[in-house]
């Protein structure tokens, strides 16, 4: 586990997964990287920022109304430790899950005038428990975004290969730089992840082609991942919770090691 470079308490690294438009890849990606990590024994706890609460849904976990939810951490109600439920089928994954009521997360944030900073105190209480917090995010610009930015060390944006895509991670960009400029996240961009890249054959479509160059071109190649190619697959084995086959994993693994999490757990 890493160590803090002080005190060496382990360190908890959160990632926020980002990206400023629906259907961008922020819930598959927060899920299989999770499943991921915890299949190499990493200790990680999801977070679903979304008041849709896909993620929740796709855990496997509904909530009763007066059950503590991100809702409950958010607002320091109760331990933060109460508002963490086990993934069936996995020893090492864990949610802190949402359902309809985060909506009102919007208000408490903006009331505190503090509210990219919230998510991030909260957190602390967990750092003790887990090796990763992976946090899923909403699509709009919103008081949620800006504390799941704030709460981040590293940031994944997921953008579909399409012209929407590549406006999404623009988008996600520049709040990032703007939070970034005013002092209100510390995160590192760890990469921008090109979604559903669509092959023909062994021919790469001409969308997803110049979708990619466009996001090479707005954030230098190095920072552009491996792609997660178009495929019912992937859609199957986020549903059913199943394990990637190895030629479905290795985007993850890039993205795994980008992370600085790949090595022994
Ligand atoms: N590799 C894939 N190929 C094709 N479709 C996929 C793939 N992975 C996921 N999908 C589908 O793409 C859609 C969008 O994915 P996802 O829900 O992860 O995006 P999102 O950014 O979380 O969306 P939202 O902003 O609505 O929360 C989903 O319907 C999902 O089933
Ligand atoms: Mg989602």
């Amino acid at each position: 586990m890493t160590k803090a470079a002080e005190g060496g308490a382990p360190m908890m690294k959160i990632v926020s997964v980002c990206s400023l438009s629906g259907g961008q890849g922020k819930t598959t990606t927060t899920l299989l990287l999770g499943r991921a990590l915890a299949r190499r024994g990493r200790r990680v706890c999801l977070l679903d920022a979304d008041p849709q609460h896909s993620l929740s849904m796709f855990c496997g976990v509904p909530l009763e109304s007066d059950q503590p939810s991100l809702l409950e951490l958010l607002k320091g109600q109760g331990p933060a430790l109460d508002a963490v439920y086990p993934v069936e089928g996995y020893e090492s994954l864990f949610i802190v899950p949402s359902d309809d009521s985060l909506d009102a997360a919007h208000e408490y944030l903006s009331q505190t005038g503090v509210g990219a900073t919230v998510l991030r105190r909260r957190l602390e209480a967990l750092a003790p428990h887990f090796d990763v917090c992976l946090i899923d995010s909403p699509p709009q610009r919103s008081q949620l975004v800006l504390s799941v930015l704030g709460a981040a060390h590293l940031l994944v944006i997921p953008a579909e290969s399409t012209v929407k895509g590549f406006a999404s991670a623009a988008r996600t960009l520049d709040l990032f730089y703007a939070q970034r400029d005013l002092g209100a996240t510390q995160a590192t961009l760890a990469g921008v992840l090109p979604f559903r890249d669509r092959w023909f054959g062994h021919s790469q479509s001409k969308e997803s082609k110049l979708a990619q160059e466009a996001m090479r071109d707005e954030v230098g190649a190095a920072q552009v991942l491996t792609a997660i190619p178009e495929s019912e697959r992937y859609k199957r084995a986020v549903a059913s919770g199943e394990a990637l086959g190895e030629s479905l994993e290795y985007p993850f693994e890039d993205l795994i090691a980008r992370l600085g999490l790949g090595g022994a757990a």
